[in-house]
């Protein structure tokens, strides 16, 4: 029976999920570490958990999951994996393996799939293309970076989450703003700085066992990310196509199987059996260009989308993968599309919901899953907003209108 030891840290409903995934697979012990006390399981999981529970202070601290797990294997029995779904873990859970000889990613690779600029340099040493870039460790290195590369620029933490701190530098005058938004590039939290792409913005989330590519998948931002977070009123759309081999999902995946095979050099067959999360972009001049790779479940409601297209479910599907590096690809039925559901104006909180019985309306048979924003919830602070829908239909220009019919529709107010 393989051990494995799922990182939480706290038991939320998407976390719960993935631990619902790894509580189902027969022939699997499984324990838990995590901030939350033991009682915070849910209590349908619990007797499916037949490894043990070890609580941390800071489960973003690889030395005490290492702690956790020389605890667990000592009880339990010796571990075959350590996992977690979240991206913040990932570069933690590589330290604690590497301290305790449990399977699995390493330092060195976990880096490759979280810091921006080692990410580049990987991609860029194999002959991928990448946006120019290079770190800044002061404003001055940043306007000496402006000269070099040009306007417009992109400039984020190397580690960044959910798009916080990119900005987008158009002259001398947003580099010296820099810090006012929170960004101030100096030896110890250098920045990140890349010449802008101008292109769509796609994803390409794939499946590899020991390095080889097992399945592929894809899906559209509208608009990208970072338009959305510039511009606050905008719905922010993840499309998900009918067509498997559609372009320029097909085109892309030559240099989708080109980035992992670099990122993935030298890993251990453990290590290079993962679900990847890659952002990229098809150029206004009809070049390919990645933007970054996570080594994880992607977030934006990918999972489901892609549980719905293709009539399985994913996270239990990821969970097989991690557990017994087994996976099964499934026949895509369905496009698939989620929409998050924003508000506009000013304000800290929603004071109005409107269109929602129009919006359903619209959706008909296409909508399969509706979170409303709620009058009083607090704005939220990303592009997920407080609410949103998924749909689905029988080809790719139905989820695509069912999605602009719901975002024309709802409107949410803030106030
Ligand atoms: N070089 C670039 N050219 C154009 N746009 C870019 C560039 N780098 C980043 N962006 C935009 O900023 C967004 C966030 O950048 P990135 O994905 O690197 O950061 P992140 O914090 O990991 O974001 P997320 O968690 O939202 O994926 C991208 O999705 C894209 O819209
Ligand atoms: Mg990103």
């Amino acid at each position: 029976m393989r051990h494995l030891v799922f990182v939480a840290p706290k038991f939320l409903e998407n976390t719960n999920r993935y631990l619902a995934g790894f509580a189902k697979l027969d022939g699997l012990k499984v324990s838990v570490i995590s901030e939350d006390p033991s009682v915070a399981i849910p209590g349908a999981l619990k007797p499916r958990l037949t490894g043990g529970h070890y609580q941390v202070k800071n489960p973003l601290d690889g030395m005490q999951l290492a702690e956790a797990c020389r605890s667990l294997a000592r009880h339990l029995g010796p571990i075959d994996r350590l996992t977690g779904a979240l991206e913040q873990l990932q570069l933690p859970l590589a330290l604690a393996r590497e301290f305790t000889g449990i399977p699995g990613m390493r330092m060195a690779h976990a880096r490759r799939f979280r810091d921006k600029d080692e990410m580049k340099r990987v991609l860029r040493q194999a002959g991928v293309p990448v946006a120019k870039s290079d770190l800044a460790t002061s404003l001055d290195e940043v306007s000496a970076l402006a000269r070099r590369l040009g306007f417009p620029l992109i400039a984020k933490p190397p580690a960044g989450l959910g798009s916080k701190g990119t900005f987008r530098l158009e002259s001398m005058e947003d580099v010296d703003a820099l810090p006012h938004l929170g960004l101030v590039p100096s030896k110890d939290s250098p920045v990140q700085v890349e010449q802008f792409v101008r292109g769509r913005e796609f994803t390409c989330e794939t499946v590899s066992i020991a390095g080889k590519t097992a399945w592929r998948s894809g899906t559209r931002y509208f608009p990208s990310p970072l338009e959305a977070l510039e511009n606050p009123w905008m719905q922010y759309c993840v499309l998900l196509p009918r067509e498997e081999q559609g372009e320029p999902w097909s085109r892309f995946a030559p240099v989708n199987d080109a980035a992992l095979k670099a990122l993935f050099a030298g890993a251990s067959p453990e290590a290079a059996t993962a679900l990847t999360h890659m952002e990229w972009f098809f150029t206004d001049d009809d070049q390919l260009v990645v933007g970054e790779v996570g080594a994880r479940p992607p977030g934006v409601n990918i999972m489901p989308l892609n549980s719905l297209a293709h009539e399985t479910n994913l996270i239990e599907d990821w969970c097989e993968l991690i557990a017994f590096d087994r996976f099964t690809p499934k026949p895509r039925k369905w496009a698939a599309g989620a929409a998050f559901l924003r508000g506009q104006g000013r304000g800290e909180r929603v004071v109005s919901v409107q269109g929602l019985e129009a919006a359903v309306e619209a959706a008909g048979d296409a909508l399969v899953e509706l979170r409303t924003p709620k009058v009083g919830m607090p704005r939220a602070s990303g592009y997920e907003g407080e609410g949103h829908a998924l749909v689905k239909a029988p080809t790719t220009e139905g989820a695509k209108q069912a999605l602009l019919g719901i975002i024309q529709r709802v409107q949410v107010r803030y106030g």
